[in-house]
């Protein structure tokens, strides 16, 4: 099934069942984004929350993130479309990242870690983050980023796009996206070397999962096509190899 087939409200659906699968934790090798807490800590240093600071979380996940925004003192409110995983007595709604349940101008500054790509009205997305700014407010992305002509076959599949890849835009695109929510100071800071370490770590755990299904070691957990996943893998490493595919940090900020 490819993601043509599948309309917006299926996408989401199929994402946040996706990352709230304890086993996709595991096959990520335990962080849901490429460089983990220390690109995490990179983004938290960028965008310096301060202690009486409140930062929106958009698609918190499993809250791994705000733990360590909130080591500066600031408070973190995570909203995520699946919000059961979150840790007890963290701050997590349950809403959808394209229509923010909050009032406008009301945090000091917002994340969002590798989701945007997930979001199929991304410049939606990015308004409402603008919209629930306060003036000066500044925004920290971390985003996987393609540059192809076309969707090469092996990342067409809902399996490639809730994974990340298949719904990411250009730099170009991105930036351009964020201008048009109305954010300015853009900056983008490069860390491809986190989404091929994160892409290699995915497929040696597949190439164990398969090994392991050959030896009649485990059971194919349902839908689970680890032949094209694999493929999948493969395709995306070759793009971030060739500079198509990189993961990176967006900065910016709500106009004074
Ligand atoms: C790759 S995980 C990243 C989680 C977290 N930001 C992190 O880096 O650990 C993507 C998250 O996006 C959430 N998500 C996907 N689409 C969403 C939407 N439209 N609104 C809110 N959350 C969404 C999923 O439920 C999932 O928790």
């Amino acid at each position: 099934m490819t993601t043509l087939d599948l309309a917006p409200s299926d996408l989401k659906a199929c994402c946040a069942s996706f990352y709230a699968n304890d086993w996709i934790g595991w096959l990520l090798g335990g962080s849901l984004h490429p460089g983990g807490e220390a690109l995490t800590r990179r983004l938290a240093t960028l965008l310096n929350p301060r202690a009486d600071d409140l930062v929106l979380d958009v698609a918190s996940g499993r809250g791994d993130s705000a733990r360590i925004l909130e080591e500066s003192g600031a408070s973190v409110v995570g909203v995520d479309l699946q919000v059961e995983g979150a840790p007890k007595g963290a701050t997590a709604v349950q809403a959808d990242a394209e229509a923010l349940p909050f009032r406008d101008d009301q945090f000091d500054a917002a994340v969002c870690e590798c989701s945007l790509c997930l979001f199929p009205d991304k410049a939606t997305a990015l308004s409402e983050m603008y919209r629930c700014l306060k003036p000066g407010g500044r925004l920290g992305i971390a985003d996987v980023v393609l540059d192809v002509e076309g969707l090469p076959q092996e990342l067409q599949s809902v399996a490639a796009y809730v994974a990340c890849i298949g719904g990411a835009v250009d730099k170009e695109r991105l930036m351009g996206l964020a201008t048009e929510a109305g954010f300015v100071d853009l900056d983008w800071e490069d860390h491809r070397e986190a989404l091929v370490e994160y892409i290699e770590g995915a497929k040696s755990r597949l190439v164990g999962v398969k090994l392991a299904m050959g030896l009649g070691k485990l059971p194919l957990p349902d839908g689970l096509d680890v032949d094209g996943a694999l493929r999948a893998v493969k395709r995306a490493r070759e793009l971030a190899e060739e500079g198509k595919a990189s993961y990176g940090l967006l900065l910016g900020k709500k106009p004074a």
